[in-house]
Formats: C-alpha cells, structure tokens, sequence
C-alpha cells in the first residue's frame, strides 16, 4: 500500500464516536454504579480511615469550597497534613476554615491549612497559581484536581479562552496546573496526582482534531461535554503516567467517586431532583464520595501500584473505583494512539510544548502561553 493510500485508509477508517456495544457497556457501567454501589462498598468504612499524615505533606486539593473537595480537604486537615484550598471563592473557604478550626479545638494542633485563590475558567489564573506556589521552592505531596463541572441544561459555553467549558475546567486546566506543579511535585517525591475522574467517561468520546465539540462532526449535548472532558482527562493521565520514569517518583492515578449528593446536580430539573430525592439509599454522602480520592491520595500500595503498570507498559494509569480498588477504566481509554493524540492536542491548547516534562523534570524553564513559567 502506498503512503497516501495508507494515509487515507487511516482517515477513512477514523473512529467519529463509539460503537453502540462500547455505548452500552459504558451505560451498564453507570446504571451498575447507581444501583449496586452501596452493596459494593460494604467493606469500606466511613470515613475512610487515613494514616496519621505529617504536618509537612503538603496536599492541594482544588474545588473544596463544597461537596466532595470539601470533604477530601478537610479529612485531610484533620489527619494532619498541610492542606491548601486551591479555590475560586476565596472568602467562603476561610469561613470553612474558621468553622473546621472551631469544630477542631481541643482534638489536637490547630489544623495546617491555607487558602490559594484558583479559577480553573482562565488558564492565566492557573499559571499564575503554579508560579506563586513554584516560587515558594517547597515539596508538593500530593496534587488532587477535584474542581469540575456538568452544566446540565445549559447551552454550549466558550470561556475567555476559547475553549468549550467542561473540556476546560474538567481537563485542560488540571493538566495545566499538574505540568507546571511538576518541579514542586519533584521535590515531594514519593508524590502524587490524583484526578477525581467518573464512570461516566465509559460514554464518553474525545475527537483529538475537535476536542471543544465545535466543528458540527458532533452533536454537542451537556452530556458529550462533560463525558468527553472527563474521558480526555483519563487519557491525558495515562501518557502523563508514562512520560514520567518511575525514578521521578510521581504516581499519576484517577478516582471515580461514585454517584454523590453534592451541588453537582444543581443544574437538573426540579422534577428530576425531586425524583433523584426519592431514592436517597443509592446515592454516597459527600463523605462516602471523598473515599477512593483519599484513598488514591493516602494509600501505601499505591505507587507501588502505578510501577507495576509502567513496567508492565499497560495502555492506562491507575484507576481507582468508588470501592477504592484498582479498576479497569472504558475501552476507549485503554486507546494507546488516541491518548497520545489527546496530549498533544491538550498541550498545544494550553500552550506549552509537547516535551515540556522532559525538560521539567532536566531542571529547564519552560514558557507557558499563559504567562512565563519560572521554577
Ligand atoms: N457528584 C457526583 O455524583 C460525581 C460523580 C462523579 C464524579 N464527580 C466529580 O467529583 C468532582 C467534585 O464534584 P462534586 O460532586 O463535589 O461537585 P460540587 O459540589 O459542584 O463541587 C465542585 C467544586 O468545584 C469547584 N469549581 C467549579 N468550577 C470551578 C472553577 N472554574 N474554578 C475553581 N473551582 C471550580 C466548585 O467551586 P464553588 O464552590 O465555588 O462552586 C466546587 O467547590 C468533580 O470533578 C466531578 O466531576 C462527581
């Protein structure tokens, strides 16, 4: 076969969606989720019972004004590490703090925790976070990207920098944030990163060539918005996951939460809310939902874990389930040539170079788009 012949045979034969077995499949994933994830977490304690942390491992854990991010930090705090609220609205974090501290008294030292201002709607806002927290030239343990969004019912939103806003805040701005917080992740080695994924990117799809769903290839629903971020977050894990060498000592997992009460289903209907009301026993408490992230964040077996899969060279980064066991992620994710597509891609929207942590982890600069990066 000659090279263009090749060239369009590979077009031709390029994947626009997913096929309706790996669609189903995707939609049993989810339906067992909702309907079996109490019985499946029956072993599982709550809280989920944390080590004793040291007051210098340092977590940041972003989106922890509510929900499940509220929770991940403040069971953080109290175990004993040094936690900072990487968060939008910072006046309602230092009032959490205020409470924690208060609830807090009397238990031990007054809890380690700060607040960073952080809006991952504007990628300047994100590299602005990483350089003021680089410049403090301190280790990083663990990174937990929690922030997200699903804009049910609402139109297709652009932000200010042009990218659709679930593939945005899900997925380019913690990739951003985790590349440029690598040399601090560095010097925190044995570190982490963990993504608070979903089963829900088992429906998901990400065309690399349109990853903001804008091009009319698609339809765009709430639903391909917020399943194809959080797929392209997996994915973008995964190469992340193998770029790094083991002696890096950076574990790079995702986390699925379960289905949680949290304001997450703000955006639903009022008669769906209702409905979702009704069945409070299958739902996880923000509590029950912190578990497989904290789990992700705390446990021992983890970067022994990540090594297994690096020298195994398995397609994926591990994925830990609502049961805080390693899982196996969607079949398109374990999609090896999509995956490093989706990195080069992601990298180019926010607008770093593709060798970036090659040359981050050598000790180089690297110029960011969205301001100069400096260790
Ligand atoms: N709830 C579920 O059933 C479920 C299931 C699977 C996965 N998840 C995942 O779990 C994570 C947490 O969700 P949740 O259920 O706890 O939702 P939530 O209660 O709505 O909390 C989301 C958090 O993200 C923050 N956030 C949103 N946009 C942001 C931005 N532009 N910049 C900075 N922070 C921003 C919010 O800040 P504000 O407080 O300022 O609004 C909030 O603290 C998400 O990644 C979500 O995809 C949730």
């Amino acid at each position: 076969m000659s090279k263009i012949e090749e060239v369009s045979s590979n077009l031709s034969n390029k994947k626009t969606g997913l096929g309706w077995i790996e669609w189903l499949r995707g939609c049993f994933s989810l339906m067992h989720e909702m309907l079996f994830q109490r019985i499946m977490t029956r072993h599982l304690e709550n809280p989920l019972p944390l080590p004793p942390l040291d007051r210098d491992f340092t977590c940041i854990v972003t989106g922890c004004t509510n929900g499940i991010g509220r929770e991940i930090a403040r069971q953080l705090a109290e175990a004993g590490a040094h936690v900072v609220m990487a968060v939008r609205n910072t006046t309602s974090a230092d009032e959490l703090i205020k409470k924690w501290q208060h609830d807090w008294s009397g238990k031990g030292l007054p809890l380690n925790i700060e607040v960073m201002e952080l809006n991952l709607l504007s990628l300047d806002s994100v590299a602005r976070f990483a350089e003021a927290w680089n410049a403090r030239s301190g280790p990083l343990n663990v990174l937990i990207n929690n922030a997200g969004i699903f804009s049910i019912g609402e139109p297709q939103k652009i932000s200010k920098d042009g990218f659709e806003e679930h593939m945005q805040v899900n997925h380019l701005a913690p990739a951003l944030l985790s590349i440029l917080l690598l040399p601090s992740l560095l010097r925190g080695s044995p570190s982490r990163i963990v993504n608070v994924s979903s089963t829900i990117h088992h429906v998901g799809f990400v065309d690399p060539e349109d990853m903001n769903v804008l091009t009319g290839k698609r339809k765009y629903t709430n639903l391909v918005g917020y399943s194809g971020s959080k797929l392209a977050q997996v994915m973008f894990s995964s190469v992340l996951h193998k770029r790094l060498p083991a002696e890096a000592g950076i574990s790079v997992v995702c986390a699925s939460p379960g289905v949680v009460q949290t304001n997450f289903a703000r955006d639903l209907s009022k008669i769906v809310q209702v409905g979702i009301r009704l069945f409070p026993y299958y739902k996880f408490s923000p509590e029950e939902g912190s578990r497989s992230a904290l789990f992700a964040a705390t446990d021992a077996q983890i970067p022994e874990c990540c090594k297994k899969l690096k020298s195994d060279e398995w397609p994926v980064c591990a994925f830990i389930s609502h049961e805080c066991r390693p899982t196996n992620p969607s079949e398109e994710a374990h999609n090896l040539e999509t995956s490093y597509n989706v990195w080069e891609k992601t990298m180019e929207m926010i607008g770093l170079p593709s060798d970036t942590v090659e040359k981050l982890l050598e000790g180089q600069q690297v110029e960011c788009r969205y301001r100069s990066h400096q260790d």
